[in-house]
């Protein structure tokens, strides 16, 4: 367009229709951008005529300003609402070709993984089913009498202060969040007829920080069995046969004097691990021993018949020095990646 020489009807009306005509045309916001320098920046005609301004008489100013201003307003408002569809039809057409049916099968499908600790847990219970156990649960907010007392623990028995125990309200219910698997010995011979051999894997609970090595909330595994005749040697052979079936041929127990309650004799049971990654080495379990003759009445069994062993190892610690978990943090966070590496048995 030359350039327009005077703010005159016509020629305002010209600039007018030309931009109205445009702003129709434009039909996406590269096109409304183009009309936007040409018939609204400052290099088009409605503000080039706005520039004669200057130049306009004093008595004519006042009737070419509002020419003028109705002129670029009207524009201005075309402008504004052809911006306006665009958007909202340019915001609509990106939905819908964006558009994510939930309902479709996944492309991909990411397989979970089970923790380790179960999968340890399951494993250790084949070895026992393996030779004619029986798997068994018993509750984690447990009976102080099942806990302690039926173990052959004194009222006053500095091992029940030993173990850090979560105390339940109120305090004369009596009940605890298990210390250890133990009490599952006596929930098991209270339920079976002998011969009893159980192994019961589950969740125990002590008041120790999150650290590198310890948790609130850990695993055992406990096993009893009670027969007429076993004797130390019985228990030597089944754990011998299950170190075996864990760490492999070369794997064997130790025993090593110790005490507890519900045993006698009580010993700590030493494992060879052959494979254990600095070399092998002899390493601390658990605990095991001669089921105490105390516990034997407290199932109403008479200990004069019968006898038996018990043992109790620890999940977490079996996953450490088995799979080289060294920070028990990997081990509560439940990130999948750890799970994972383990695929599903360990
Ligand atoms: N309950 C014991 C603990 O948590 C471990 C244990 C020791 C279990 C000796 C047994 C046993 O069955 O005979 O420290």
């Amino acid at each position: 367009m030359s350039d327009p020489t005077e703010i005159s009807e016509p020629v305002v009306s010209a600039a007018v229709e030309a931009a109205l005509a445009a702003i129709a045309a434009a039909n996406d916001s590269a096109a409304l951008k183009t009309v936007r320098t040409e018939h609204t920046g400052e290099a088009s005609p409605l503000a080039r005529l706005n520039a004669l301004m200057r130049s306009v008489p004093g008595n004519q100013k006042a009737a070419a300003g509002k020419l003028l201003g109705q002129a670029r307003g009207a524009v201005a408002q075309a402008f504004s609402a052809r911006e306006t569809a665009i958007t909202e039809a340019e915001a609509t057409a990106q939905l819908a070709a964006e558009t994510v049916d939930v309902t479709a099968a996944a492309s991909t499908w990411k397989a979970g993984a089970r923790h380790p600790l179960t999968l340890l847990q399951e494993r250790v219970a084949d070895v026992f089913v393996g030779m004619g156990w029986e798997v068994a649960e018993g509750p984690e907010l447990e009976s102080e009498w099942f806990n302690f007392d039926a173990l052959n623990f004194d009222e006053d028995h500095p091992a029940r202060a030993m173990q850090d125990t979560f105390f339940i309200d109120p305090p004369d219910a009596h009940l605890v969040l298990r210390t250890h698997t133990s009490p599952v010995q006596l929930r098991a011979l209270l339920s079976r007829e002998l011969p009893v051999y159980v192994v019961a894997p589950g969740r125990v609970f002590r008041t120790d920080e999150l650290d590198a090595t310890h948790t609130p909330v850990f695993h055992q595994i406990e096993g009893i069995a009670i027969d007429k005749g076993l004797t130390m040697a019985h228990l030597r052979g089944t754990l011998d046969h299950f170190v075996k079936a864990m760490f492999g041929p070369e794997a064997k127990v130790r025993l090593r004097p110790n005490y507890f309650p519900f045993t006698e004799p009580s010993a700590e049971l030493d494992l060879w691990h052959p494979t254990f990654k600095d070399g092998a080495r002899w390493i601390e379990w658990g605990g095991c021993g001669m089921v105490n003759a105390n516990v034997l009445r407290s199932a109403g069994i008479d200990p004069e018949v019968y006898s038996g062993f018990a043992f109790g190892v620890g999940v977490e610690r079996a996953l450490m020095f088995r799979n080289d978990v060294k920070d028990m943090h990997d081990m509560v966070e439940g990130d999948v990646r750890f799970s994972q590496q383990y695929g599903m048995t360990v």
